[in-house]
């Protein structure tokens, strides 16, 4: 594959409109729930983004028709024809993304099997299954290991059962839901993430039939039926993505109404950008948000499951606090590795010191683990221009903003990486008014 490459001219503030359509971490969960229904589903609201392309790929694999539908960013997924998938097909989705894991609970119950090939992602923790795997096992499922991947097997009917998972995994929560929809009897699940990407994935299954209550305390009840139907739904929007242009308007001192941003999903973002120092004001449509002028405040964050704040809005934020005045403390307790980026942002001139300790708030699970997962940056820091190998999706995009923050020239390596979550996020960029220019290597 060709890298992509793109040379940023920075230090000039972005200003104007970008549209966020769905949510990355909702759309792809909602196009597995449809291979769960007997009749055709329609997403709306989809981002033409590398992560819905995998999933049509393994979908397609696994007998699901998956077409455009008649208004922009509608998709429909026929499972009328669901069949087992070749081998090579599945294994050439893997590494790549995290979705193929949630395959298992639909595909058992359509056919009695599946096979899950080796899991990619961004490279940010650890990233294990094992909460999966014991929820599939309490299912009745068998689980067979593999050098090349997972089968998994349903003698029989997969039956509810009571979970409690030992963190609010986001992954293992959608696991239960997507299986336990089908499951013969009621399923318990306690400790599970209630994030608002769940939220909307219990609205697609309710739709389709299943009966899911959702009660205080993170406990979610799930009844089992025979059979589900189709569903149309339109995507929630990608709250990463609103708090991402969020972060490049205060690091650039710019101005961005981003169109299709939901007050009601964003709230904790919101505090801490007023709290930092930036302004906004919610509109019918969307969010608009400025640098109003003045110096930004630093702030102790501390990152956590919804309702906290979320470990995505993390690294694009922490560009923003390398140029607040005083010391930020950041304490990320979702993925251990999550603060790997900040080493080029130090190389770009920022103040940041990382700490295996837990800095700032209550103590987390990798304070005895030997982690790197707080951080304090002093700044204001002055962003010189770099060259930067993108590491992760989200870091990737931390990049690019501090390079559009930095004077000079910055070259930017693997940007690949960043279309699996950003839609034209190029064509976005020129339209506010940054100076990035495309060039291979
Ligand atoms: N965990 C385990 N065992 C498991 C599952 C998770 O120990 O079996 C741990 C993880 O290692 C991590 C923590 O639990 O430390 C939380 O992981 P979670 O399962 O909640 O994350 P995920 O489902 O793999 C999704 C998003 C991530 C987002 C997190 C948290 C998708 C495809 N990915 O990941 O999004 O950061 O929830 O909100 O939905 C991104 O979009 O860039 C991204 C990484």
């Amino acid at each position: 594959m060709t890298e992509h490459i793109l040379r940023v001219h920075g230090g000039f503030p972005l200003h104007g409109k970008v549209r966020v359509r769905g949510a990355k971490n909702l759309v792809s969960k909602a196009m597995v729930a449809a291979l769960l229904g007997h009749a055709p589903s329609r997403l709306r609201n989809v981002p033409d983004i590398a992560d819905v392309r995998i999933v049509t790929g393994l979908l397609e694999a696994h007998g699901v028709s998956v077409r455009d539908g008649d208004q922009p960013g509608e998709l429909i997924l026929d499972p009328s024809r669901v069949d087992r998938a070749e081998a090579v097909e599945v294994e050439a989705h893997a590494g790549v993304s995290r979705i193929p894991i949630l395959f298992c609970g639909p595909l058992l119950h359509r056919l009695g099997h599946a096979f899950i090939p080796d899991l990619g992602g961004c490279n940010i923790g650890g990233r294990p299954i094992d909460f999966h795997l014991e929820a599939l096992r309490q299912f009745g499922a068998i689980i067979e290991k593999t050098p090349e991947g997972m089968h998994l097997y349903a003698p029989q009917r997969l039956r509810g059962t009571q979970i409690l998972l030992p963190y609010p995994s986001v992954g293992a929560t959608e696991q239960v839901l997507l299986t336990a929809v089908c499951a013969d009897g009621v399923t318990e699940l306690r400790n599970a993430a209630i994030e608002p990407e769940i939220i909307d994935l219990i609205a697609v299954l309710q739709k389709m039939g299943a009966i899911i209550s959702v009660h205080t305390d993170r406990v979610i009840r799930i009844t089992g039926v025979e059979q589900l139907g189709g569903y149309t739904h339109s995507a929630l929007a990608d709250r990463i993505e609103v708090a991402s242009w969020a972060s490049t308007a205060l690091a650039t001192k710019g101005d961005i109404f981003v169109h299709g941003a939901k007050q009601i999903d964003m709230m904790t973002f919101l505090n801490i950008f007023r709290q930092v120092g930036g302004a906004f004001e919610v509109g019918d449509d969307g969010i608009r948000f400025w640098h109003p002028g003045g110096e930004l405040r630093a702030m102790p964050l501390e990152t956590d499951v919804h309702p906290g704040f979320m470990t995505d809005w993390q690294q694009p934020l922490v560009v923003a606090l390398t140029q607040a005045s005083g010391l930020s403390i950041i304490h990320e307790t979702v993925y251990e590795k999550r603060l790997g980026f900040t080493e080029a942002l130090v190389a770009m001139g920022a103040t940041i010191q990382l700490y295996r300790e837990c800095l700032g708030g209550t103590p987390c699970r990798f304070g005895q683990q030997n982690f790197l997962h707080s951080a304090v940056i002093s700044g204001p820091a002055k962003l010189r221009a770099a060259e930067l190998e993108i590491p992760d999706l989200r870091g990737g995009f931390s990049y690019l903003v501090a390079a559009l923050a930095a004077e000079g020239t910055s070259t930017v390596y693997g940007v690949d990486l960043i279309y699996r979550g950003y839609e034209n996020f190029l064509d976005k960029l020129q339209s506010l008014g940054a100076h990035v220019e495309q060039a291979r290597a």
